[in-house]
């Protein structure tokens, strides 16, 4: 029953799908193993497009193998809960390690687990004009996420942090701060924009693991958008339109930097800038102004 989970609750103080917070007396017993690896982002910072550079990573560059199955049952969502799907446990309970693993969670609420056994987490993210607007979108394009109304709305219930997952601002600067307390790997989606194979090379340090000049041109060219929006096994066309529906508008959009200004008018911008300097006010984290 679709309609009766199209709500968000405030679950540990963060606003959460009604859906994944039913998962979550089995996210505290969550079993880690030390050699998963975590892709974390807040929604819509670019976890697809990392989780199919990191299976590729791991399949050496093999396309065919990337082809076993869809990106979400290859890097299986932590919390998710569908009515009549396995949950995201259910689907890391059986994977076989490596495991990769995805998520969304603020970090005070990613399972001890993965702590205790030392796992490595990539973090990615992206800013916050582009993250509104992209959740916008995706907020009209699944069932199970509230009707967002109209942006003008949305942008200040997402500005407030009274959207799925919370404040962008505490997501982010909560990861930034304890990125040297954990072997967490900061990423931004506008640095892999501009230079793709510098970053995947970070990633590679970061898993210390090697691939040949030719193998890592081949995993930039595959998990560009134009070729990864083609690709059924990343592009998620294979998720019923009754559950996300692309009529209008496609999961993988545009995958742009910079695409707010096509949709913040003037008010909006100065609005969420004036609150973007207080959120942000003595942190060392910085994302590039020009975006
Ligand atoms: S989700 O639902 O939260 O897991 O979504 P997520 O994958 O984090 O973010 C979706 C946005 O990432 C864009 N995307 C890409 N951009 C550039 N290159 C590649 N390969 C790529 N793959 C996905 C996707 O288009 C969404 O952004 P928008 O701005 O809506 O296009």
């Amino acid at each position: 029953d679709f309609e009766a989970i199209t709500r968000v609750v405030s679950f540990r103080g963060v606003p959460m799908s009604k859906y994944n917070v039913e998962n979550w007396e089995r996210m505290d017993y969550f079993q880690a193993r030390h050699d998963d690896v975590v892709i974390a982002t807040y929604p819509k910072a670019g976890t697809t497009w990392v989780s199919e550079i990191m299976d590729m990573i791991y399949a050496g560059g093999d396309l065919e193998k990337c082809q076993r199955d869809a990106i979400y049952n290859r890097v299986p969502y932590m919390e998710i809960r569908v009515p009549g799907m396995p949950s995201g446990v259910d689907q890391l309970e059986v994977l076989a390690s490596p495991r990769l693993i995805k998520t969304h969670v603020p970090i005070h609420l990613m399972p001890e687990s993965f702590w205790e056994k030392n796992c490595k987490v990539i973090y990615v993210a992206r800013n916050a004009k582009d993250v509104a607007v992209s959740y916008f979108f995706f907020h009209n394009m699944v069932k199970a996420l509230p009707d967002p109304g109209p942006w003008d709305k949305f942008v200040t219930d997402y500005m407030n942090g009274a959207v799925s997952y919370g404040s962008w601002f505490d997501h982010v600067k909560g990861w930034w701060e304890r990125r040297n307390q954990y072997q967490i790997l900061y990423l931004f989606y506008e640095d892999l924009k501009e230079d793709p194979k510098r970053e995947i090379k970070k990633i590679l340090h970061f898993l210390k693991r090697e691939l040949s000049e030719e193998v890592l041109e081949k995993i930039v060219h595959h998990t560009s958008f134009q070729i990864m929006s083609k690709n059924t096994m990343a592009n998620y066309k294979t998720i019923p339109n009754e559950l996300l529906n692309q009529t209008n508008t496609a999961f993988m959009r545009k995958g742009e930097a910079g695409d707010w200004k096509n949709h913040f008018t003037v008010a909006q911008n100065e609005m969420f800038d004036t609150h973007y300097q207080k959120e942000m006010l003595g942190t060392s984290l910085h994302f590039r102004t020009e975006i």
